[in-house]
């Protein structure tokens, strides 16, 4: 079974203090298959990883596959593979993007029918019980393949804004690998004296992108971006890939929690903007 990742157009840390986000499916996806075993085995095709499932419950890397597991409480063993184009802690939800297509493949596999919205609240419980502090937007931008505004822990369908948005060509710049785990980047901002009001001023663009052109969408994405470096989980590679692309006429900015990891861009690149850009990053998508 897949699963997508999703990029964060507006909002990210803001949203995990009841603030509003605006997030996106993208088409990278995972693949979780499940076949009929005699032992728990569980393999990570990308780490080149593959452990019996006590193993496993010692390794880190297998955390978000485990507790799904558990959570769901089925006892005949089983073989899981786990693989994905989705490169790994770099803000394109690849953990919840685990975490959503393990339940749906084990929802399948113990034919168990769990409906979208068990998936996505059995997802949110167990990136919670993994991460510790996580709003609901990954996993349930993940579960329901649909662009939606969060606040306050609660969800609502923004095709209308994805439209706008689609207007325009979309890329993920993949510009480094991440220093810092999502959970330590949200420590950094619970840390910020002046979080609250940069919080607030987030809140108003964001506010905003929901109903503007996509030519201000991409505006209000740069100014989202320097509250981000203002919060501290921008880089200096994260900013140098923004700034280019705000040169050739592109929105840009981090998504996720930042510290490394994507920045998206919104506009059109012809050929040498896009080769500038890619001289500069590891590796840049169409998403
Ligand atoms: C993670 O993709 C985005 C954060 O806002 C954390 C969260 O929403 O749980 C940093």
């Amino acid at each position: 079974m897949k699963a997508k990742g999703k990029v964060i157009f507006f909002g990210e840390h803001a949203v995990v203090y009841g603030y509003t986000a605006l997030s996106l499916p993208i088409n990278l996806s995972t693949n979780v298959n499940i076949k009929k075993n005699d032992n728990l085995v569980i393999e990570l095709k990308n780490l080149n990883k593959k452990l019996g499932f006590e193993e496993a419950k010692k390794d880190k890397d297998f955390r978000y596959v485990i507790k799904a597991i558990e959570l769901l409480k089925v006892k005949e063993p089983f073989f899981l593979s786990v693989s994905s184009e989705l490169p790994v802690s770099c803000g394109l939800g690849s953990s919840a993007s685990v975490v959503v297509a393990t339940i749906r493949a084990l929802s399948k596999f113990f034919n168990l029918n769990l409906p979208k919205k068990e998936i996505a609240k059995l997802s949110h419980r167990v990136e919670r019980e993994v991460q510790g502090k996580a709003s609901i937007t990954d996993t349930y931008t993940i579960s329901y393949e649909r662009a939606l505004k969060i606040r306050n822990n609660e969800f609502s369908f923004i095709d209308e804004f994805e439209k706008t948005v689609r207007e325009e060509k979309l890329y993920i710049a993949y510009v480094e690998e991440r220093e810092m785990k999502t959970a330590d980047l949200i420590k950094v901002v619970s840390e910020k004296e002046e979080k609250e009001e940069i919080f607030k001023e987030i809140e108003e663009i964001t506010r905003e992108a929901l109903s503007s052109d996509v030519e201000r969408i991409k505006e209000l994405m740069l100014e989202n971006h320097k509250l981000l470096d203002k919060l501290g989980v921008s880089t200096k590679g994260l900013n140098r890939v923004v700034r280019l692309a705000k040169k050739f006429g592109c929105g840009a900015k981090l998504t996720g929690a930042g510290g490394g990891g994507c920045v998206i861009i919104l506009g059109d690149l012809n050929e040498e903007e896009k080769e500038l850009i890619e001289k500069i990053v590891k590796s840049l998508y169409l998403a």
